[in-house]
């Protein structure tokens, strides 16, 4: 695409939690580059995230990262109009090495700082290619830190409606895939063994939540498994996954049972009902004309192929946009350039960053 002298260009740096990204977005809508550097490969021998880990790897691959995405989007820092970092949530180490950076930058090459939210980053993936939703949507942000339910009234108007009071759909998947003896992360091995099993073979009870009826649980799905593998004799098929390194589809399926597929299915389509439940609950309940799903598992083929149950209007992001990426950065940092909405050098990330 050629780059307009129009258009508005914004470089996105995005470094919350394990992917070092930079990419630059025109007007809020033409990705003409998306850089992400995976720390998958370091953290998958420690089952999850080591957050001191995360963070020295976002320092050794920022500068390249950056540069990257400048490249591939055949721009200079001349041509810039604004530098857009996520400030939180996430993890705070992991967030200062982005916003360091994104203020030594601004400060350096003279260009507008803009602070984003994570959560709000992951709905723009789905705005960015979607230019007809109708407003007000549900938004479902379903991803390894996040189970969030919101109005969307407008773009950029934003009501909190529920949230998981323990573990995310994702953290789930991860720690599920985890105690089986799968790898990490989770989400994407269970999402590709689950079509070999039934997904009625193991009956999970729903979470019956005391005051706000929007709110997840997923600690106590976990905690069936956990129950179910005590009861299933899977210990040698399980300890035998652990020792296989990179397996491809067909090795992992050789490697598990019947049973144990049985129970994969049965807890991804757990995890469906609960998010599908609550999407169309609160969307139903605000009157919404459309449900937006975002972040990681929101890849979930089985989630994207029963979404239409909700019998709404359903949006997701392309599969690359749906993990972490910095192009959902730029695109949410759009409107609030329109708004003059610029960050100071006083800028500090928060881990817990609110949206709503
Ligand atoms: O949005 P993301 O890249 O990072 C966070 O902000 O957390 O999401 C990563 C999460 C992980 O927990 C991963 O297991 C999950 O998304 N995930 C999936 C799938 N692909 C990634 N969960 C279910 N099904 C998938 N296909
Ligand atoms: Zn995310």
């Amino acid at each position: 695409m050629k780059v307009g002298y129009l258009q508005t260009l914004i470089l996105g740096i995005e470094s919350s939690c394990d992917e070092t990204a930079a990419a630059v977005v025109a007007d809020g809508r033409h990705v003409l580059s998306s850089v992400v550097a995976s720390q998958l490969d370091i953290h998958a021998q420690y089952g999850g995230v080591v957050p001191e880990l995360a963070s020295r790897e976002h320092m050794r691959a920022i500068v390249a990262v950056v540069r990257q995405s400048l490249e591939n989007a055949v721009i200079a820092w001349g041509d810039l109009n604004a530098i857009a970092v996520t400030a939180g949530p996430g993890l705070l180490g992991s967030l200062l090495v982005g916003v360091t950076y994104a203020k030594a930058l601004s400060f350096a090459r003279k260009i507008p700082l803009i602070a984003v939210n994570h959560v709000e980053g992951h709905i723009h993936s789905v705005l960015l290619e979607n230019h007809n939703i109708q407003f007000p949507a549900l938004a479902l942000v379903v991803s390894g830190g996040h189970t969030h339910l919101f109005e969307v009234k407008s773009m950029g108007h934003y009501r909190l409606l529920g949230k998981t009071r323990d573990d995310a759909a994702g953290e789930a998947y991860d720690k599920v895939a985890k105690l089986l003896g799968f790898g990490y992360p989770g989400g994407p091995i269970l999402d590709k063994l689950a079509p070999f099993g039934n997904p009625r073979a193991v009956k999970f009870t729903s979470a019956k939540m005391k005051g706000n009826e929007l709110d997840f649980s997923f600690s106590g799905l976990k905690t069936a498994v956990l129950r179910w593998t005590e009861h299933n004799d899977i210990k040698a098929e399980t300890t035998y996954r652990r020792t296989l390194q990179n397996p491809t589809l067909d090795e992992l399926r050789a490697a598990t049972s019947q049973t144990t597929l049985d129970l994969v299915a049965s807890f991804q389509q757990s995890v469906i009902d609960e998010l599908l439940r609550h999407a169309t609950m609160a969307a139903d309940q605000v009157g919404a004309e459309s449900i937006i799903v975002a972040g990681g598992v929101a890849c979930n083929a089985g989630l994207r192929a029963q979404a239409k149950r909700t019998g709404f209007a359903c949006y997701f992001p392309t599969v690359r946009l749906s993990t972490d990426n910095a192009a959902m950065i730029a695109a949410a940092a759009y409107p609030k350039f329109l708004q003059k909405d610029f960050a100071g050098y006083d800028l500090k990330p928060s881990a817990g960053l609110m949206l709503a």
